[in-house]
């Protein structure tokens, strides 16, 4: 097992130059394969899921050569796919499983999809259900709702789903299915999810239509198409990995740091409303658009936070940022209530028990609740050991913790951050 071991540290100077956003690299490599002709993508994350995002396309004969500032795909065509010859590894990723899935519902030769013991455990009956009444054949093959999932060729039919969830690998996995339906598709969330899929597959060519009802749900539709083309994409840097940077400088003594080429796409970027709720004190600078997704550099320093509600519509948009979330209101003045985060529950882990578990670990009055967790902040944490139970976000989370905790901070199986952000400790222990 590889453990670090964080010591407090206040005053965190510096620039952060945090790796592309995984939720656009996944997209840029998959969208890339089924458009014809090169997609050129400059500043693709090199994490781990991204990673296994590229060797399933590797093994359907994609060929994506790695350069210096990104990737190239060689894209073949909405069916120029070749039948894999053995299992597709989707590692621990749930964006490769959910959005590949769309993708081979579509395609004339069978597949099975398989991963590590985290995603071979989580729900998929939620992308079974309406890829199944889209015609697609897709079980799973033990039978118990999760991967490996077996898909074999079927004839798809557009359909109008409802989502109970609102989650964009869901959406992602409906609308790439309705590529290659025979009629039009639409998906309706509960609440707008990160709408990365609607944007980059308009850009490449499909015919997308996205609405946002008065009620907060959203619905995105796509027409069935011909042909996708290759397209250069520049990929901003992930807000989620971020995060731990923004709360660092947060919560950090007499720290200021600048986040540089941040993503804020709207549907992404609750925890800066968080942040500003909690009393952060947040300027964005260079604000600009890249490729159609809003960016900016994020200037942090430290602020005395208070408690907040995160909760309803603005869950989606920070779903993956609640460990770090529940970091700052532990620091915090105040109770922090965190609900309507049900979701938390089907991540990497179950976040609402590893995010208290820890944060009790650490000293903090910490209660999970059916949908979220109440934490009462403002005692200084203390050193511990930190179990990430192999999730990249827990390890991260953590890690800034024990910046701010009195005594040593241990996390373990601190390798797991490789998953989305390998260079993570590294850039952590060069803040001066
Ligand atoms: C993702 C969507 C979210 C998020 C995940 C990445 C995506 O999952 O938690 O890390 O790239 O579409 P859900 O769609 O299940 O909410």
């Amino acid at each position: 097992m590889s453990v670090k071991t964080i010591y407090p540290r206040a005053g965190l100077k510096g620039e952060v130059r945090v790796p592309g956003d995984k939720s656009i690299s996944h997209r840029s490599v998959m969208f890339g394969s089924i458009a014809l002709g090169t997609t050129e993508i400059t500043n693709f994350l090199q994490g781990a899921d991204c990673l296994s995002t590229i060797h399933c396309f590797q093994k359907m004969g994609i060929e994506i050569e790695k350069k210096k500032e990104g990737l190239v795909v060689h894209g073949r065509g909405l069916y120029g796919l070749s039948a894999p010859k053995e299992t597709l590894n989707v590692g621990n990723s749930g964006t490769t499983t959910r959005l590949l899935s769309g993708i081979l519902a579509g395609q004339g030769f069978a597949s099975v999809l398989s991963g590590d013991e985290s995603l071979n455990s989580r729900p998929m009956g939620r992308i079974m259900t309406p890829l199944s009444r889209m015609g697609a054949h897709i079980e799973s093959v033990g039978s118990n709702g999760c991967a490996p999932l077996k898909i074999e060729p079927g004839a798809l039919h557009g359909i109008s789903y409802q989502s109970p969830v609102a989650s964009a690998q869901v959406k992602s996995a409906i609308l790439l299915a309705g590529l290659y339906a025979d009629g039009d598709t639409s998906v309706t969330e509960p609440a707008l999810s990160r709408n990365h899929t609607e944007l980059m597959l308009g850009g490449f060519g499909a015919e997308i239509v996205s609405v946002l009802h008065e009620d907060g749900s959203a619905t995105a539709g796509v027409r069935p198409c011909k042909q996708l083309y290759g397209q250069r994409i520049l990929v901003p840097g992930d807000i989620s990995s971020a995060a731990y940077f923004i709360a660092a400088g947060l919560l950090s003594q007499g720290s200021e740091l600048l986040i540089c080429n941040v993503g804020i796409n709207p549907t992404r970027a609750g925890i800066l409303k968080v942040c500003e709720a909690m009393g952060g004190d947040i300027t964005y600078v260079n604000c600009r658009d890249m490729g159609g997704e809003p960016t900016a550099d994020i200037l942090v320093r430290f602020s005395e936070l208070r408690g907040t509600t995160v909760e309803g519509r603005m869950i989606p948009t920070l779903i993956d940022e609640i460990p770090i979330i529940a970091v700052m209101a532990a620091c915090a003045k105040g109770t922090t209530v965190i609900k309507d985060a049900a979701e938390l529950k089907v991540k990497e882990t179950n976040r609402i028990d590893t995010v208290t578990e820890n944060l009790k670990a650490m000293g903090c009055d910490a209660t999970p609740t059916e949908d979220g967790m109440i934490i009462e902040g403002g005692k200084k944490l203390v050193g511990a050991r930190i179990r990430s139970y192999l999730d990249h976000r827990i390890a991260m989370a953590f890690a800034v913790a024990g910046l701010l905790a009195e005594g040593e901070t241990v996390i373990e199986d601190s390798q797991c951050v490789d998953v989305s952000y390998p260079e993570f400790f590294d850039t952590l222990s060069s803040l001066t």
